[in-house]
């Protein structure tokens, strides 16, 4: 069994086909059982009901499935959720889904009695490779994503990839976006085996994905590791996000899966390096190669850039000084370029032109 310690406290468990017999291998990490486990409708007739009977807790908790339930109200329905069920604070409660349930269910641990410890089985390979992972956990709020939240770290994120078979192929295409990422940030060679069309993905046995996730989580934790909160090299793993935010937020989260907009945004950073000179016009190809294998992505052609640009300016990122761009460089990234507002309606301009 692989395991890759994040910080203390704080590891992942690789362990295909994990989810059925969960009980034994908590009891086998010598973690304790949560007592309660917290999915979605989606995910529970999935892979939830089964996580909860295999430590014998009562049937899952339910959340609403869709970016728009990642809210303070379901945060404050859960708590109730565990206030009705006697959940103390000497207990571990588990979320058992994609990203918007492990930010959500997070959440609420690191707020419920001001704090219990929570465990996650994540079920995308977005959540596995990342939101599951670092320990952000957090809500939207109507002015824009993550805009509340905490450092909460999970004690075990349990990685059983066999989830992904349910995956829809868009989601999993999401996923594979945010493993590019991870692989352009510190470790090139994992490209090459991310660089494949999405059907390609499908073929992959248990023991090839698992070669995968290991590799985006080794960066991950590794970038973690060394800035939990995100005071300098943490902000690494934001390739894509700025404008990718905006994308997602401009949209109302309904047209662009989070991966698809940073997809997008990953594209527009390396026009932007590419114009600074901070990447060669191979690395940039590789970058966006990678990214085009997986799929045309929903079209930017209708959006108004100036709205686009608009949602920037509520990013958590933003500092006095405007928000600080992580730029791709051809053997890493370099964090904290300023990038105007200008730069960025003119590359958002030119991806409409010329997505290409
Ligand atoms: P998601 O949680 O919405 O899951 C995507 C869809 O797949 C949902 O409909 C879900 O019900 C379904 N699903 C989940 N697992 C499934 C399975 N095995 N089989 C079939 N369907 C399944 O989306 P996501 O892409 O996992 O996560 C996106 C969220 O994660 C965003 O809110 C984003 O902000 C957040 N995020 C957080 C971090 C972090 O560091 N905390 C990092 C990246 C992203
Ligand atoms: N997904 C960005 C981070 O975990 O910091």
């Amino acid at each position: 069994m692989n395991r890759i310690p994040v910080i203390d406290g704080h590891e992942v468990v690789f362990a295909a086909g994990a989810t059925a017999r969960l009980g034994e291998l908590l009891d086998e990490l010598d973690v304790d059982r949560p007592v309660s486990v917290v999915t979605n409708s989606t995910v529970a007739p999935l892979h939830g009901a089964r996580a909860a009977s295999a430590i014998g807790a009562v049937p899952p908790f339910e959340l609403p499935d869709g970016e728009a339930y990642k809210r303070w109200a379901e945060v404050e329905r859960v708590c109730a959720g565990w206030l009705e069920r006697g959940v103390h604070r000497g207990q571990t409660v588990m979320a058992v889904g994609g990203g918007v349930v492990t930010d959500t269910v997070g959440f609420a641990a690191a707020v419920y009695l001001r704090g219990i410890p929570w465990l996650a089985l994540p079920t995308t390979l977005l959540a596995i490779v990342d939101a599951a992972v670092g320990g952000k956990t957090g809500v939207n709020l109507e002015q824009g994503k993550n805009l509340v939240g905490c450092f909460w770290p999970p004690s075990v994120v349990v990685v059983d990839v066999t989830t992904l078979a349910t995956l829809p192929e868009r989601e999993l295409r999401a996923g594979v976006v945010e493993a590019i990422k991870a692989a352009w940030i510190g470790d090139h060679q994992l490209l090459d085996l991310l660089d494949r069309p999405l059907e390609g993905f499908s073929a992959l046995r248990a023991e090839d994905w698992e070669a995968v996730v290991v590799r985006a989580v080794r960066v991950k934790a590794k970038v973690v590791r060394a800035d939990l909160r995100e005071g300098g090299p943490r902000k690494a793993l934001n390739l894509g996000h700025t404008l990718g935010h905006a994308i997602e937020s401009a949209t109302g989260y309904e047209r662009f899966l989070h991966g698809e907009a940073v997809a997008w945004g990953m594209r527009a950073a390396a026009r932007i390096a590419r114009g600074r000179d901070l990447l060669s016009p191979a690395a940039e190809r590789r970058l966006t190669a990678a990214i085009d294998r997986l799929g045309p992505l929903p079209t930017l052609d209708d959006l108004d850039a100036d709205t686009v640009v608009g949602h920037i300016s509520v990013d958590k990122k933003r500092d006095d000084e405007g928000v600080g761009w992580v730029l791709p460089t051809d053997d890493g990234v370099v964090l904290d370029q300023r990038v105007t507002t200008d730069e960025i309606r003119q590359v958002f301009v030119d991806l409409q032109r010329d997505p290409s």
